[in-house]
Formats: structure tokens, C-alpha cells, sequence
């Protein structure tokens, strides 16, 4: 009853229910009970405290009949870690709280144990507070003990479930790749891990399994998954951390429809199963050409609707210069209907113009339309453009929009109408919540080319071309679309796979494509080109992100928050310091020495 808390939990504070599981049914029985003081607050003789476990919140009172009893209750401070023994007993029909699951009920203390005393916390660990994130990564330990985290954690935890479950049950074998690899380019960073055993040689940790659940296809598994944690060193966002988790598939002797079939499935019964929500499979499927003519982006949100239309043809005559100079250079003139925005005020709409120019366009032209029109540009403006837009984005006599449209190259026009989409969605202008609104992305083309890097591949060089592309990976291969595939969901990226090549010579064809020679080709991927001429099945796959599913089904728009130790968008973990200096000898194990920064870099 008395500090100094105690060192081990003995027999006789085993604790008997959870603060959160008391109901009527227990009054009057005697209960142990452990947990976090949330709250203490004193009328008089009475004392009452709030205890908290993952379970929920129990009231506990004690009152003058036992005045050291009662001294210790009241010396309680949020947060100390104590043990209570106590009969449960009904509230007062005044005090009854109908919001609590415990709120018929208290416990009266017959002893308490303090197991530890907190110091006062550096912010308020309850979902009222709200903290600012750095302090809440620095103190994860308290953070995670807020309701809403436990959540989260409860969430991620019964999608993991249910995806291993799912998975396990049609046939697949949850099989673990290493975490120390051969580094192999695929698209992000590699971490490093130094050999010791082997001075100058490093590990890699690995960006996804990719590799390893190829080969297990050549060993015959037939129906692979992991719940894989990858490592990339990339630029990070809300939605991307340093290291993530994929529930990765692959199977032997499928096409693309088995892949997303399944992969359908496996939504449809986690959603159910985790948050109640039966979706509609299939789900539609668009292909990556049509995602950018109609939406301006390769994952599209489309509880919006809002889809860019191409009207150019519209200004063909126009007398406004600078549609008529980019038509004349060949470029186009889109725009989308934004009708719940036709109210927006001019510096909304300044904000939209702002977005269109920090992805590449020159400006952003607004019409607004009811009964006439007003625009900047509306003195250019003829009658039959006018009943031209009117017809091209479907609008009836009198009906109101905001039309909103960009004249540039058709890449350019894409990237900024795709961002104002974007806008409009999360500014809730047109957005419907709580619906999740999937659509798969396909025929992706298989290379792109960048100024720094010359041709890469679109996902990763390991995807088979379309059978009907075949022809052209000779004579322009920027023209060859693959066997790809992303599942979108509410315009984020979940999940991304594809059918893989399975034959060495084609292999090294794509791997020439962007600039693997032979030779190098072999030093790299050599394991795995030799491997496909021993009986290499047909394969494909998928990785679909856990911490964004978990994102997504929790309404959130943070990954950080369904991952227990995140890190910040410098890479850091506030709460341990990684990454860290290490000691000299430890370098020189390695077979490490730093080179001093200069100056100025
Ligand atoms: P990809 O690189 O597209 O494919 O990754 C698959 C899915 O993983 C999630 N994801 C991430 N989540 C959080 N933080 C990150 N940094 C991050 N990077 C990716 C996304 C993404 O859709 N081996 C292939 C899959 C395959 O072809 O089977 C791969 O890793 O939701
Ligand atoms: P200016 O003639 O430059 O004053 O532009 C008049 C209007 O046209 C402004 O609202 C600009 O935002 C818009 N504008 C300029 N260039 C473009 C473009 N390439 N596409 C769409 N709107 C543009």
C-alpha cells in the first residue's frame, strides 16, 4: 500500500478484470485491477480516480474511511502506474454516465499498489490534447497509450490478421526473405550495412522481396506471401516512410485477371472483417492512358467526378492570343467543370491559379457560367465558344459551374488540372467521405525516360511487356506498355505489381533497354537470370502497402499514425535518436573511415 512501488507483480495483485470490462454484472464482487491514473479529483472526503488500460476507463473511489488509504489516493498524479484492489459497486443514479461503457459502475478501493510514479507528462495523453508531432515522436511510449493510437495499433492489427488468414487459407505459404541482400537498383536508395567479415563489401536492405519471391516461383511455392518490411532511402511524405511494410503476393501459372481477382478478394474481406464496409468487386479498371486524359494523373481519385475534357477544338478560331499560340504550337486547350466551385471567391480561385503554375502551366483561365458568363478572358470569348463549352462539359441552360481550363502540352496540362482536382477533393468542395472508391490502373508503359538518368523502367525492370507490344520493344521502346497493374483507392497508390518475365533472353533485352549490358547484367542480376533457365514458371505478383491501407480504412492522411515508431520527414526517430554516431572502433571493424564535411556542403 505504501511506496517504494514494488519490483515484481506477486500473486496477490494478479490483476482479475480490465479497467474497461466492468459492467453490472460485477457489482459486488471483488476485482484487481492495474493501470494509468488519467484523472484524480477530489469533493471533499471523496476521491475519485480515473484508471485507464488498452480496455477503457473505470471510475475507482475511495473516501474517509481509510484516511491513509485515502492520503494515497489523493496523491495520485496523472499517468502513475498503480494497482487497485476494490469491490465494484453502483454509482449514484445521479452520477450514472451514460458515454462511458463503465459509467453504470465504480470501484470502491480496498488497497492500492503504486507500481511506478510518472513525471508530468510533456503534453496531455488523451485525445482531447493536441500536441505538435515532434513531441509526440519524441514521447511515443505516452503517445501510443492515448486512446486513438490504441486504435490504430487494434486497426493495424486486424488487417494483418485478416490479410494472413485470407492468404494462408488460398493456399499461399507465408515464407520470410532476408533482410541482409545482394544490392540490386530498384528504383529508391539502398541502405547499407557494412560487412565486417568482408572489408569493402556491403548489404543491402531490401527494398521489397522482390527478387527472392521470383525465385521462390522457380522453386516451385506456387503461392508465396510475407508481410515484408522494406527499406528505401527516398525523399519522404505523409504517405511514404524510410521503412514500410507490403503484403506481398506472387503465384506461378496465372494472369494478370487471377492477380487482381484475388487481390480484389482479399479487400473485399479485409474491409469487411476490419471496419464493416462490404465493398463492390470487381472494381472498375481504367487503363494508365485514359487515368491521364481524363483524370491527369495515374491515381485518380474519383469520388469526384470531375473529368478533364479536351477542348481545343472549341478555340479553334479563338481571339484570345495565348490559346491560339499554343494551338498553333501544337499544344492543347483542357479544362474541367468544377460546379460546386462557382461560388469560390476570386482569391480561392487565385489559389487554384497558384496550384496550376507549381506544376508547370502558365496560368490558369476561370469562366464562371449561369444565365451569361464571366471570365478575364470573357471579352475573347464568342457566343458559339460558349455553347461550345456548355455542350463539351454537358451543362443545361441556366445550370451554374466554375469552368476551369489550361492551354499547354497535353503532359503539362495534365499535371496541373490533376493537382487542382486534388485540391478540390481535399478542400471537401466535392468530396463524398467515408467512401472508398477503388479502381485499378493498368497498361502502364513499361520505360519512361528522365534527363538525369536516360530510360528506366516504369515499375521495376522485372514486368513483361503486352503480348501486342512485343514488336515494338525494338523500334520504340517508349511505346511498349507492360503487363502493370496499381490498385488506386480514393487517389492513393496501394498496391502495385505486375506480371514478370520469366525468360532469360527477353530479360536481358529489357535490361539492355536501360543500359544493363550483358555484362553488367550478369554481375547484378546474374543469380536471377540463371535461375530462370531452370524451369522459370510464368509468375506475377502484387505488394499492396499495409501502413496506407491502414491509412485509408482509418480515414487518416498520415501512414505515421498506424505505425508504432515512425519516423519523422528527415528520417529521424525523435525518440531514440536514430541515425547516430557510432564509436571510432566500431568504424574501424567495418573497415570504415568518414571523410570530414566540407564546408559550406
Ligand atoms: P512498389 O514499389 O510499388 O512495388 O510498392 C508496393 C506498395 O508499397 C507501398 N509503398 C510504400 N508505403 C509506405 N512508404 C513507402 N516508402 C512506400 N513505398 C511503397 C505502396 C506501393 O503501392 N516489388 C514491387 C511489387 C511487385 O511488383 O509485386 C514493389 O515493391 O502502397
Ligand atoms: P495574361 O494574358 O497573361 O494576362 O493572362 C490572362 C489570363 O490567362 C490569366 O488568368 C492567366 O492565368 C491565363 N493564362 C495565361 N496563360 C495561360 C495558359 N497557358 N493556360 C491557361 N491560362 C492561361
Amino acid at each position: 500500500m505504501s511506496e517504494p512501488s514494488f519490483y515484481h507483480v506477486s500473486e496477490e495483485w494478479k490483476r482479475t478484470k480490465r479497467c474497461g470490462e466492468i459492467r453490472k454484472s460485477d457489482v459486488d464482487t471483488r476485482i484487481i485491477l492495474a493501470g494509468w491514473v488519467k484523472k484524480v479529483r477530489e469533493f471533499g472526503e471523496l476521491t475519485f480516480v480515473d484508471l485507464w488500460d488498452r480496455a477503457g476507463i473505470i471510475q475507482l473511489v475511495s473516501d474517509a474511511g481509510d484516511a491513509e488509504l485515502n492520503a494515497l489516493a489523493k496523491s495520485l498524479r496523472a499517468e502513475d502506474v498503480i494497482g487497485c484492489r476494490g469491490r465494484v459497486r453502483n454509482r449514484p443514479p445521479d452520477m450514472i454516465n451514460k458515454d462511458m461503457k463503465t459509467g453504470e459502475v465504480e470501484v470502491y478501493i480496498e488497497s492500492l499498489i503504486i507500481f511506478n510514479r510518472s513525471n508530468v507528462p510533456p503534453f496531455n495523453v488523451s485525445d482531447k490534447g493536441k500536441a505538435n508531432e515532434d513531441l509526440r515522436l519524441k514521447y511515443r511510449y505516452l503517445d501510443l497509450r492515448r486512446d486513438s493510437m490504441q486504435k490504430n495499433l487494434q486497426l493495424r492489427h486486424n488487417l494483418a490478421m485478416a490479410a494472413r488468414l485470407f492468404l494462408s487459407e488460398e493456399g499461399f505459404l507465408d515464407i520470410e526473405t532476408p533482410m541482409l541482400v545482394k544490392r540490386t537498383p530498384e528504383g529508391a536508395r539502398d541502405y547499407l550495412v557494412p560487412s565486417r567479415l568482408h572489408a569493402g563489401k556491403f548489404y543491402a536492405l531490401p527494398q521489397s522481396p522482390q527478387l527472392y519471391k521470383q525465385i521462390l516461383m522457380v522453386s516451385g511455392v506456387d503461392r508465396y506471401f510475407q508481410l515484408a518490411r522494406c527499406m528505401r532511402d527516398e525523399d519522404l511524405r505523409s504517405d511514404r516512410q524510410p521503412e514500410h511494410t507490403q503484403i506481398d503476393i506472387e503465384m506461378s501459372f496465372i494472369s494478370e485477371d487471377d492477380i487482381i481477382d484475388l487481390s480484389e478478394r482479399l479487400m473485399k474481406r479485409i474491409f469487411s472483417e476490419v471496419c464493416g464496409v462490404e465493398l463492390n468487386i470487381p472494381f472498375p479498371r481504367m487503363d494508365y492512358g485514359r487515368a491521364m486524359t481524363d483524370y491527369g494523373t495515374d491515381k485518380p481519385d474519383i469520388r469526384t467526378g470531375l473529368k478533364i475534357h479536351d477542348c481545343t477544338d472549341i478555340f479553334g478560331a479563338t481571339r484570345f492570343k495565348v490559346f491560339s499560340s499554343i494551338i498553333a504550337e501544337g499544344g492543347v486547350i483542357r479544362g474541367i467543370s468544377f460546379e460546386s466551385g462557382h461560388g469560390l471567391s476570386k482569391s480561392q480561385i487565385k489559389k487554384l491559379e497558384k496550384r496550376a503554375r507549381e506544376n508547370g502551366a502558365k496560368g490558369l483561365v476561370w469562366i464562371r457560367v449561369n444565365g451569361g458568363v464571366s471570365s478575364p478572358i470573357e471579352a475573347f470569348l464568342s457566343d458559339s465558344e460558349i455553347a461550345g463549352l456548355k455542350k463539351e462539359f454537358g451543362l443545361k441552360e441556366g445550370q451554374e459551374s466554375l469552368l476551369l481550363l489550361v492551354a499547354d502540352t497535353f503532359k503539362i496540362s495534365s499535371a496541373a488540372l490533376g493537382a487542382i482536382r486534388k485540391w478540390i477533393g481535399k478542400s471537401g468542395a466535392q468530396d463524398k467521405k467515408n467512401e472508398f472508391q477503388f479502381v485499378w490502373i493498368n497498361k502502364f508503359p513499361l520505360f519512361f525516360e528522365s534527363e538525369e538518368r536516360g530510360m528506366e523502367p516504369a515499375h521495376h525492370i522485372f514486368s513483361m511487356p503486352l503480348e501486342e507490344d512485343m514488336e515494338l520493344l525494338d523500334k520504340d521502346p517508349l511505346k511498349v506498355r507492360g503487363c502493370l497493374y496499381d490498385l488506386v483507392c480514393n487517389g492513393v497508390e496501394l498496391g502495385s505489381g505486375s506480371i514478370r518475365v520469366h525468360n532469360r533472353k527477353l530479360q536481358e533485352k529489357l535490361l539492355s533497354i536501360i543500359g544493363i549490358d550483358e555484362e553488367s547484367a550478369g554481375e547484378k542480376f546474374g543469380f536471377l537470370l540463371e535461375s530462370f533457365e531452370y524451369g522459370a514458371p510464368p509468375h506475377g505478383g502484387i505488394a499492396l502497402g499495409l501502413d496506407r491501407l491502414a491509412m485509408i480504412m482509418g480515414g487518416s492522411n498520415s501512414i505515421r499514425e498506424y505505425i508504432a515508431f515512425p519516423k519523422t520527414q528527415n528520417a529521424v526517430s525523435l525518440m531514440d535518436g536514430a541515425p547516430s554516431r557510432v564509436e571510432k572502433e566500431v568504424l574501424r571493424e567495418l573497415h570504415i573511415s568518414l571523410v570530414k564535411k566540407e564546408s559550406g556542403k
